[in-house]
């Protein structure tokens, strides 16, 4: 288990398309890569995080969400995940760890009906609402190389622009390292 580096706002990869999964190695080879991104989005305190994030060209993120029971959680695995039925609508407040500090409303849709691949290998089909709907739209977004700060209001676009240019310039920064 390890620790990744996670990827900020500025980073190339964040804006690309990632590639699907060969589900023949997910067995095989994906076991690590899923529990060093659960290990690093739990020690970074996030809900989400999507591969790209981690530097990673593919399909896949991991979720793990309050439950609602005191310290519980809800756990998934997303690869080469699809969104099949949508319905209803919410806009509410969304962070990133890819974006420390900046913090704004998007629309998503209320529930969400996804077909992926779990971390066994087994096609799964998941019914997610509410918070746990939030984090598949904002992680899936994420694998088509669209950051949530794409989706916000123009009003809310005005107040995170200085915080976002100030974020690029420390990644393009840190980049030349
Ligand atoms: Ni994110």
């Amino acid at each position: 288990m390890a620790l990744m580096k996670i990827y900020k706002y500025g980073e190339p990869i964040l804006r690309r398309k990632m590639k699907p999964v060969d589900p023949a190695i997910i067995r095989k080879k994906l076991q690590p890569v899923i529990e060093d991104m659960f290990e690093t989005m739990e020690a970074a305190h996030g809900v989400g995080l999507a591969a790209n994030q981690v530097g990673l060209d593919m399909r896949l993120a991991v979720i793990s969400i309050p439950s609602g029971d005191e310290g519980e959680t809800i756990d998934a695995v997303l690869i080469n995940p699809v969104i099949v039925e949508k319905t209803g609508e919410m806009n509410e407040e969304e962070g990133c760890l890819s974006f420390p500090g900046i913090f704004a409303k998007v629309k998503r849709f209320q529930k969400v009906k996804v077909h992926c691949f779990n971390e066994k290998g087994m096609p799964v089909e998941i019914n997610a609402e509410g918070l746990f709907a939030k984090a598949i739209q904002h992680e899936m977004d994420h694998l088509d190389g669209i950051c949530f700060t794409d989706k916000v209001s123009a009003i809310s676009r005005l107040k995170i622009k200085p915080a976002l240019s100030r974020l690029k310039a420390e990644t393009e920064r840190n980049m030349k390292r």
